[in-house]
């Protein structure tokens, strides 16, 4: 496959103008204003998937957003490598911190990126990444070099919880039969340094609601004679972190797997200056669980977090008033072992139990997903890593990551096979946040690496 990197550099600018297009369309799943766009969105992908060379691709309705699933089948003796990605992006607000409008992507350079980034709600997450799998598609047909079978299975729900794509895995099981599924969705260490994914933390996420007196009160008037839903709301999240940031609920820890030293030791070797951690973020100290480093609390290490709270008044100027009712909506990272039903279950019953009497307690579960580590002594690890070696001149490192794709442990469980997490973004593409941006470089190395992997996926696997 020599000439990967020749056909990257003749159609770079259509590379960089077709997922321009994509980006323009606002497929926000969790807003419903936007269901047209994530529709329009998907009908995107099927034609992207066609004119790349896929025999067939069909658009399936769920009881949901509609999964696109296409493939491209040259013999059913040969391997079949399953590619998953989402086609919905993340809200894009608070809009008036983004330096350009979210679905009008341009193109400028960062510190990070020399050689330009697509600035776009989704150009990261995952469109970006998804595109990349697309256009090595289009680089094997095109050169008659694709060794072996690939579906295609792009979802519309990841970042509202994937309901319907698990619906739909769970109903067509021969369908999507394959020996590995290769998913972009994730980061590496750095453009130097490549890494692999190894493991994705589990997640559980709940909002809460404290109600106090039945209606809004005048502050003075009832002021310190009844409870306050804020006040009591803000005491009892502050109570589930220690003074050393363990979390406080009761079993919340009996399942977490504790690893080793030589595991630890090994993890500490990936390059990390928490020097340049802290001034990226602008932050004069690291906080965090006692007892692990930066890169343990973001990988091997459960959390909770709030996410969002509100109550009371927020308007302009004062109001004196004591709300009725306080909401916050918190999400629990989860490592491997956590079962996230139970874990929700926990909180749960702790988060009732330390209410006063004084106020009443809701508890309302959103979604959630059980974590996942892949081991590396498996060809699919191994062949992802003599494609990273081959691109980029040195081997990949693998690596635990924070987030989550809770779908990767359903898709172990109901198709039997790997997914090999092969992500191009840089922590620092502000997926999720305002400026959200995806490398030039990493999309078209992307581009570059995914067919090789294709190549020696099918070798070994002879
Ligand atoms: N692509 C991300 C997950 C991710 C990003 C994993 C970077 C590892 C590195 C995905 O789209 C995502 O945002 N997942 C959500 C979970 C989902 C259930 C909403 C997350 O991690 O918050
Ligand atoms: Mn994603
Ligand atoms: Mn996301």
């Amino acid at each position: 496959m020599e000439n990967i990197k020749a056909y990257v550099t003749q159609h770079k600018d259509r590379f960089i103008n077709e997922l321009i297009e994509l980006l323009k369309i606002p497929s926000i799943s969790a807003d419903s204003a936007y269901s047209q766009d994530v529709l329009n969105t998907a009908d995107a992908v099927k034609k992207a998937l066609l004119t790349a060379g896929c025999d067939t691709v069909e658009i399936c309705e769920t009881p949901g957003y509609p999964i696109v699933y296409g493939e491209k089948i040259i013999d059913n003796n040969l391997p079949t490598v399953l590619v998953y990605g989402h086609y919905d992006v993340q809200p894009a607000d608070p809009i008036e911190l983004w330096d350009s409008p979210p679905f009008e992507p341009i193109i400028k350079k960062t510190d990070l990126h020399p050689d330009g980034a697509i600035f776009a709600r989704g150009a990261c997450d995952d469109k970006g990444q998804l595109y990349m799998h697309v256009k090595a598609l289009e680089y094997m047909v095109e050169n008659n070099n694709l060794p072996c079978n690939v579906k295609f299975m792009i979802e519309g729900e990841e970042e509202i919880g994937s309901t319907s794509l698990a619906w739909f895995v769970e109903r067509n099981q021969e369908k999507l039969a394959n020996d590995v599924i290769l998913i972009s969705d994730t980061g590496m260490i750095s453009n130097t340094q490549p890494s692999i994914t190894t493991g994705l933390r589990g997640l559980s996420y709940v909002e809460v609601e404290v109600t106090g007196p039945n209606r809004d009160l005048h502050s003075g008037l009832y002021g310190g004679a009844v409870a306050n839903p804020i006040n009591i709301l803000t005491k009892m999240i502050a109570s589930l972190h220690n003074e050393n940031n363990h979390i406080t609920i009761p079993g919340f820890y009996d399942k977490v797997e504790e690893l080793s030293t030589e595991e630890r030791a090994e993890m500490a070797k990936a390059p990390f200056s928490l020097d340049d951690y802290k001034k990226a973020l602008d932050i004069n100290e690291v906080y965090g669980e006692k007892g692990y480093t930066t890169n343990e609390r973001n990988s091997i290490r459960p959390t909770l977090d709030v996410n969002g709270i509100w109550g009371g008044y927020i308007g302009e100027g004062a109001k004196t008033v004591i709300a009725s009712k306080a909401h916050a909506k918190i999400s629990m990272r989860l490592v491997p072992n956590q079962d996230w039903e139970e874990i929700t279950e926990l909180f749960t019953k702790h988060f009732i139990n330390i209410a006063p009497k004084a106020v009443k307690v809701k508890v309302i579960p959103h979604h959630g997903g059980q974590g996942y580590v892949t081991p590396i002594d498996n060809i699919g690890y191994k062949a992802a890593n003599k494609a990273y070696t081959e691109t980029f001149g040195i081997p990949a490192i693998p690596q635990r990551s924070g987030g989550s794709i809770p779908i990767v442990a359903l898709f172990e469980k109901e198709l039997k096979s790997k997914t090999i997490l092969m992500g191009f973004g840089l922590d620092s593409d502000a997926i999720h946040s305002p400026n959200e941006h995806f490398g030039i470089f990493n999309y078209l190395k992307g581009i570059e690496t995914i067919p090789l992997f294709f190549k020696y996926f099918s070798e070994m696997k002879k």
